[in-house]
């Protein structure tokens, strides 16, 4: 603002003679910028805010906890009942692809997930209110509260909400990992270790799925992890050391039970993809029949898996100043 006061001064009497000469003090945030930024914070107080929950009693945060890579540590999210399928973190979902949320694709950006858990009863709306009223509810609330409603210019809406909620999750990314530094060509990066481990990832398979910056084609595939036999996406392969327990349903503890699971997974592809147990349904992908996955493999994968984890990431709860 004051920049921009002086801008107008300048214009209006352009000489100033008696100024004095001063250093630049810092470089001139951009106004889109600038406002990113106040957006970016006013997403990260309502996805902590239980407002946004009708019986106030959950937040985002409730699942997607800072300290727990952005999911919750359980086999499958807890809100007002167990949830059926495992929390994912939310850390990078800014490059899943096509914008697809959700273990089974079926919502396509970060703006749209946000209805989801508000509206479901399990996971923030409880017993409070009906579903079709629930979004109506919480503008009204958040609309309510001075320091939301001047943040929103005035108006609180719900695609306003959901804005500046997607836009906080698009700040939590992590593109420094001893992975991404070795892609970039530091060739010190990765252990001769994981370097290896690099290669076998590459040579087993995993790559046909787990492929691309993310390590995700994004697609649904029939792996049959234990639990429900159906088309699940391909998760990212980055930051596992923070999202235990992992698959859909949380049922594998560790990364040597994932890989356990997909050396025996072997044994399955060539009973069924080579004719045998036609029944099972619905059929495993084709792509597993290149797996080849050795118990012999499975520290210098495990190796590669760690290089994809950041050390550090972004883990800030809101300030809140108490005078909202
Ligand atoms: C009660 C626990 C719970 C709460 C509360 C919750 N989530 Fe989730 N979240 C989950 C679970 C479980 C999934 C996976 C559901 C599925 O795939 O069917 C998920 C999925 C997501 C995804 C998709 C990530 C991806 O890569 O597909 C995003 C983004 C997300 N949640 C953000 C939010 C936001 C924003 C809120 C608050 C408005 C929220 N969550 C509230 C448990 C929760
Ligand atoms: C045919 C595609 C495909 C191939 C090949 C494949 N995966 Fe997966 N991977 C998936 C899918 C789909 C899931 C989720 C399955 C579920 O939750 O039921 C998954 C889940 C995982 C997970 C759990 C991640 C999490 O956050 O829960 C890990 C780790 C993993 N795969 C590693 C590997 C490794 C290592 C290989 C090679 C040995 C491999 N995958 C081969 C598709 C594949």
């Amino acid at each position: 603002m004051r920049l921009a006061a002086l801008f107008v001064i300048a214009l209006v009497c352009p000489v100033v003679a008696d100024e004095p000469v001063v250093p630049l003090a810092a470089l001139p945030l951009s106004t889109e910028h600038a406002a990113l930024a106040v957006e970016i914070e006013l997403g990260r107080e309502l996805f902590f805010d239980p407002v946004l929950s009708a019986t106030k009693a959950t937040s985002c945060a409730t699942c997607h906890q800072p300290q727990l890579g952005w999911a919750d540590g359980r086999e499958t999210g807890l809100g007002f009942a167990p949830l059926a399928r495992n929390t994912p973190t939310i850390l990078n979902t800014a490059f899943n692809a096509d914008g697809v949320m959700f273990w089974d694709n079926r919502e396509r950006t970060l703006e749209a997930q946000v209805l989801h858990p508000i509206r479901a009863r399990d996971e923030m709306r409880g017993d409070a209110c009906e579903e079709g009223e629930v979004v109506e509810l919480i503008v009204l609330r958040v609309q309510a509260i001075e320091r939301y409603r001047t943040a929103m210019g005035g108006t609180v809406t719900m695609p306003k909400i959901a804005r500046a909620i997607a836009a906080f999750e698009r700040s939590l990314v992590t593109p420094d990992t001893p992975f991404d530094r070795f892609m970039r060509g530091d060739k010190s990066a990765l252990t001769p270790h994981q370097q290896r481990g690099m290669k076998v990832f590459e040579e087993s398979g995993c790559i046909r799925c787990h492929g691309g910056p993310m390590l995700s084609d994004y697609k649904l595939h029939v792996v049959a992890a234990p639990g429900e036999r159906q088309a699940f996406r391909t998760p990212s392969l980055r930051n596992l050391r923070h999202t235990a327990p992992y698959m859909h349903n949380g049922r594998l503890r560790t990364l040597d039970e994932v890989l356990l699971f997909y050396e025996q997974l072997m044994d399955e592809v060539s009973e069924t993809l080579e004719g045998g147990d036609a029944a099972a349904q619905p059929p495993l992908d084709p792509l597993l029949k290149h797996l080849s996955v050795k118990p012999g493999d499975f520290l210098d994968l495990k190796a590669f898996l760690e290089s994809l984890s950041a050390d550090r990431y972004d883990q800030r709860a809101p300030v809140f100043n108490g005078q909202r």
